[in-house]
């Protein structure tokens, strides 16, 4: 008997057992893929996956050392509900933005439920399309490298994600998310690489993630409730921001955002909260800010309520979404810029239950300043630059 049919038989064995409960392994070597780095290893994975979703008890599918090249795949459709990646590998995507720039993910998690992905390095080859980018040419608009969506109970630990095309992780319409010791690297002048993008999902808890990367160290799209991030360090990039919000005309809200124990480095902006100048039911509320030290940062702490890029579908209006109840506590650090607070908010819609307290910020060894446009708020302990909120 083959190995191949050992395993197999172990498996059968396995799955007619479950009150064995004993989980199953389905090592993607075994069907099929190759650790060199250039063989196209998809279809095994695809292959361990449906594997893994076949089975009755809890399915573990390995990824031993190696790099293993994939072109863009869907692991979608899945009855089972504990499947776990464990990836002591790197993962490499066509390093031709060819090939993959028009997918929305390079990987693609759908509709399913209790996956965990634990460790490996996935490399998006980003290069060629931020190149093409930047020198304004046509180019796609280029692939997220890791996604999920309508999906539930997932678990991400230990992963690094490397010069994705895109996006690096996006969380959309998903419930129970939990992104742990996440690493994001990609260069500072890397077109729209947010690290991680949250959005339409509710208790997504990010703890402990390194984000250097172009843009976004993570960003908050409509719709995300009860998110929780902890102990971030962000730099280069552009921060932490809730937005942009109210695009659209109709749009869910942000809701109930915790930011706490960050350390922005070098970064565009610290916590922002950034919203289109155009009508929106959109909102923003119960956001807080805390434990947060900004070392060089160009603007720490900022509110834009009048986002307009290329002052496109949006000159001479205002913005429709409700910023409220905001707390930035236990803020200090420098500015790299004079204005270190902005609170530039919606002449329509002011910006209220602003709460600055303990908040300590220097521009060249000085105090800082602010400037506030339609905020109202309150300050409280040690405040500098001097609050002007009304
Ligand atoms: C806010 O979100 C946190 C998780 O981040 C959750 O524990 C808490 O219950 C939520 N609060 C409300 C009022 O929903």
């Amino acid at each position: 008997m083959g190995f191949n049919s050992m395993i197999l038989v172990f498996i059968v064995v396995v799955g007619l057992c479950p009150y064995w409960a004993a989980a199953v392994t389905y090592n993607v070597v075994n069907l099929g893929a190759k650790g060199d780095g250039k063989t196209d290893s998809t279809k095994a994975f695809l292959n361990a996956w449906a594997a893994a979703c076949a089975s009755a008890s809890p399915a573990t599918i390995y990824v031993p050392p190696g790099s293993y090249f994939l072109r863009n795949a869907v692991f979608s459709g899945c009855k089972n509900h504990a499947i776990t990646f464990r990836i002591d590998a790197t993962l490499v995507a066509p390093a031709d933005y060819r090939v993959i720039g028009k997918a929305a993910d390079w990987l693609a998690f759908q509709d399913v439920t209790g996956v965990s992905i634990l460790g490996g390095i996935l490399d998006g080859q980003g290069t060629g399309l931020w190149a093409c980018k930047n020198s304004g040419k046509s180019c796609p608009s280029g692939t997220t490298t890791l996604g999920f969506t309508n999906s539930n109970n997932i678990l991400i630990t230990g992963l690094t994600s490397l010069n994705s095309q895109k996006f690096h992780i996006v969380i959309n319409g998903c419930q129970n998310v939990k992104l742990q010791g996440v690493r994001v690297s990609a260069a500072g002048d890397s077109p729209n690489t947010d690290g991680i993008h949250v959005q339409m999902s509710s208790d997504v808890t990010i703890l402990d993630a390194k984000i250097k990367t172009g843009d976004d160290c993570v960003s908050i799209g409509p719709g995300a409730t009860n998110l929780w991030i902890e102990n971030v360090a962000c730099g280069p990039g552009h921060g932490i921001s809730v937005g942009s919000l109210g695009k659209e005309l109709k749009e869910d809200g942000v809701q109930n955002v915790t930011v706490r124990t960050v350390t922005f480095t070098g970064s565009q902006n610290g916590v922002r909260i950034k919203s289109w100048a155009r009508a929106s039911s959109g909102f923003a509320r119960s956001i807080s800010f805390q434990h947060i030290l900004m070392v060089d940062v160009k603007n720490p702490i900022i509110i834009d309520q009048h986002y307009c890029p290329n002052n496109k579908n949006c000159p001479g209006q205002v913005s429709g979404v409700k910023v409220s109840d905001v707390t930035y506590q236990d803020i200090h650090g420098t500015s790299a810029t004079e204005v270190a607070v902005k609170f530039d908010c919606s002449s329509k819609n002011p910006c209220s239950g602003i709460n600055l307290q303990d908040v300590k910020l220097t521009y060249q060894n000085k105090a800082a300043e602010s400037s506030c446009a339609n905020a109202d708020g309150k300050a409280s302990g040690f405040i500098e630059p001097k609050s002007c909120l009304y």
